[in-house]
């Protein structure tokens, strides 16, 4: 039976490494999800089974509260709002995971089997899982806005935080060498610091840089299960947690690369304080905006040869995804080339623009990479930015004072002709003024994305 039960651990794992492979690629994704999710309904059946001492009855509660509540959540949840709920998902790991290592950590002093080795990786899995808690629930109320995303900073905090960090670091070498010895008190001193560290470290950072955050927490997640694996002796558990902490790790390091924020500089450099969603008109720039209407926009890509439609945040919040495609239809019944310039940060999370298209069915071919598209704007007769604007600014390309300048933009102000349909003049997210909007070659169609999108698809049929 045991040999059975190992099998079925090396079937899981296996399906959760085929399943991070699928998610490369969005035409393989959704299989991928399915691999994973197979990989893990087997890991949990295993699980029940060797260890089937537990009462059942708990074990159904479990279930039936954990797939209503993850079903509906799954359910409702706004595209835009998916930041949070993957923090808020996030954050139960790291608490079960340090849940886990106080029980077991506890039961081995009780019984007088600790070993060093076994304190150390439970106590270094409360110290990550709690941080990860408290950081990703901090995280969450912030994009939620049940409290302001801004920084809250305040003076000596790094030094606190290294104080407290010390003192965990001590508390946990005094447990480990005193082998528990109904060391308690400590523990919980231990615990508190752990659970304070995590909301201290997530209060000073904002705007922009939360989803790097909590990609990063994720990351802190896989390690601490990886760590309960060595606890518990369970395979499955230190593969899937290795699994979570290499792709958060790697995922947390082509976001900020992405955005051109090194990551010490989102941990420790409060840049939500300054720049991030201070809103108001577009100021310090003096050139003139030019105003288009649906009809010169219609008429304008009506008789273009190539269109590169630029999605970003916008389309999300507008959710006019599916009046994209159908332009792209007409558009490409008149003879006309549309393709699609992603930006790896374009949104609000990771490969966000690439899920909002595929559920409105454009096909992955017509997706190009910011890499693969840049190149081809000299030639492009129009770009229609369709609420983007971060990825779209020329000033962090050749403005090196712009809090931008460095970041990889899509070259998009190179295009013949560039028609950007947003509803005002007010910056992205970064809160940065956008000089494209002022380049003679722009024109604005200002507007709700999904109303502009409707009106234009409408007045096709006339020109
Ligand atoms: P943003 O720079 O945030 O710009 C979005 C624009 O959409 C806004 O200027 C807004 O202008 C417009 N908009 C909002 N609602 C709209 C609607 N209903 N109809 C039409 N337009 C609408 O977006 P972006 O260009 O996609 O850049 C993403 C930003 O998020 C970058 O700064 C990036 O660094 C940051 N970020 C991204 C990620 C990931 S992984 N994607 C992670 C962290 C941070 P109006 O209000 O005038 O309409």
């Amino acid at each position: 039976m045991n040999t059975l039960l190992e099998v079925g651990y090396l079937l899981t794992a296996v399906l959760f490494i085929l399943g991070v492979m699928r998610l490369r690629s969005p035409a393989t994704a959704r299989s991928g999800n399915l691999t994973a999710a197979s990989g893990m309904a087997i890991a949990f059946i295993v699980t029940v089974l060797k260890y089937h001492s537990y009462s059942w009855l708990l074990i159904g509660i479990a279930i039936i509260v954990g797939a209503v509540v993850g079903t509906y959540a799954a359910k409702k949840v706004r595209m835009t709002a998916m930041p949070q709920m993957v923090a808020l998902f996030n954050g139960m790991g790291g608490g079960a995971a340090s849940l886990i290592s106080i029980g077991a950590l506890h039961s081995s002093w009780s019984h007088g089997i600790s070993t060093p080795g076994s304190s150390i990786s439970a106590l270094l899995t409360i110290l990550i899982g709690s941080i990860s808690f408290t950081g990703s629930l901090l995280a969450f109320v912030k994009l939620q806005e049940l409290i302001s995303g801004r920084p809250v900073t305040f003076g000596a905090q790094k030094l606190v935080n290294g104080i407290l960090l010390a003192i965990a670091l001590i508390l946990g070498l005094a447990m480990v060498i005193s082998g528990g010895k109904h060391d308690f008190l400590t523990l919980t001193t231990y615990v508190i610091i752990a659970v304070g560290l995590g909301v201290l470290v997530v209060l000073p950072i904002g705007g922009a840089d939360m989803p790097v955050v909590i990609s990063l927490l994720n990351a802190f997640t896989g390690l601490a299960a990886a760590a309960t694996g060595f606890l518990l002796a369970n395979n499955v558990l230190i593969i899937a947690g290795a699994l979570v902490g290499a792709s958060g790790t790697i995922l947390t390091q082509a976001m900020s690369r992405a955005m051109n924020r090194p990551i010490q500089n989102i941990l420790f450099g409060a840049f939500g304080k300054v720049a991030a969603g201070e809103g108001g008109p577009l100021a310090g720039t003096d050139g003139v905006v030019q105003t288009a209407s649906v009809e010169d926009v219609a008429t304008i890509l009506a008789y273009s040869r190539n269109v590169v439609v630029v999605p970003g945040y916008g389309l999300a919040v507008a959710r006019a995804q599916q009046e994209v495609r159908q332009l792209m239809e007409k558009l490409n019944q008149r003879g006309v080339t549309v393709r699609f310039g992603i930006h790896p940060v374009a949104g609000r999370m990771p490969g966000h623009m690439n899920v909002l298209l595929a559920e409105a069915d454009v096909p992955y071919d017509s997706l190009y990479e910011m890499d693969a598209i840049n190149p081809q704007f000299p030639q492009t007769d129009v770009v229609l930015v369709i609420g983007a604007n971060d990825v779209t600014n020329p000033a962090a390309r050749n403005q090196p004072g712009s809090p931008l300048y460095g970041m990889p933009i899509l070259n998009v102000d190179q295009a013949q002709r560039v028609i950007v349909l947003k509803r005002s003049m007010k910056p992205g997210f970064a809160g940065i003024d956008n000089p494209l909007y002022t380049n003679p070659k722009t024109s604005m169609l200002f507007g709700d994305a999904k109303a502009s999108l409707s009106q234009l698809l409408r007045e096709l049929d006339d020109v």
